[in-house]
């Protein structure tokens, strides 16, 4: 099984970022974290990180017959892009989204999702576990509907 984990925008500066709401460890300690994850779960994951819409979507769109499974972290993009989700929509392989932080309990912009209604699994607010929690519910969901 093969997952492609996107990251929107800002996440690249995580550990200098805003670290009272999302930690005080760097964007390679994720990647590291996405990884071992993956290795636990005898899954391939490749990583990548973006602060354009644009190539958000072209990544999704190269992922059809490329990847099983999609883990994405939009961002702020959650809360503005019909394009993401629509592309998450088109190519149709089970989607992840994650939060490392609780969205549904901070400003009222990040309540709205433009994502959630084409994904399959939803974590938020577990940090780094959020990742790993949302891959594990993925492969589950791909290994059951496949
Ligand atoms: C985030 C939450 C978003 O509201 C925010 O814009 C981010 C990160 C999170 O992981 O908690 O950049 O997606």
């Amino acid at each position: 099984m093969k997952f492609l984990v996107i990251n929107g925008p800002n996440l690249n500066l995580l550990g200098r970022r805003e670290p009272a709401i999302y930690g005080n460890k760097s964007y390679a300690a994720l990647c590291e974290h996405i990884q071992k994850t993956a290795a636990e779960l005898g899954i391939e994951a490749e990583i990548m990180q973006s602060n354009h819409e644009g190539v958000i979507v072209d990544a999704i769109q190269d992922a059809i017959d490329r990847y099983d499974g999609i883990v994405i972290n939009p961002a702020a993009y959650t809360h503005t892009s019909v394009a993401i989700a629509d592309a998450i929509a088109a190519v149709e392989i089970p989607t992840a989204e994650v939060h490392l932080s609780d969205v549904d309990n901070r400003e009222a912009f990040r309540r709205i999702s433009y994502v959630t209604h084409v994904c399959v699994v939803r974590v938020t607010g577990l940090g780094f576990d959020s990742y790993s929690e949302a891959m594990k519910q993925l492969a589950a969901y791909i290994s059951q509907n496949s």
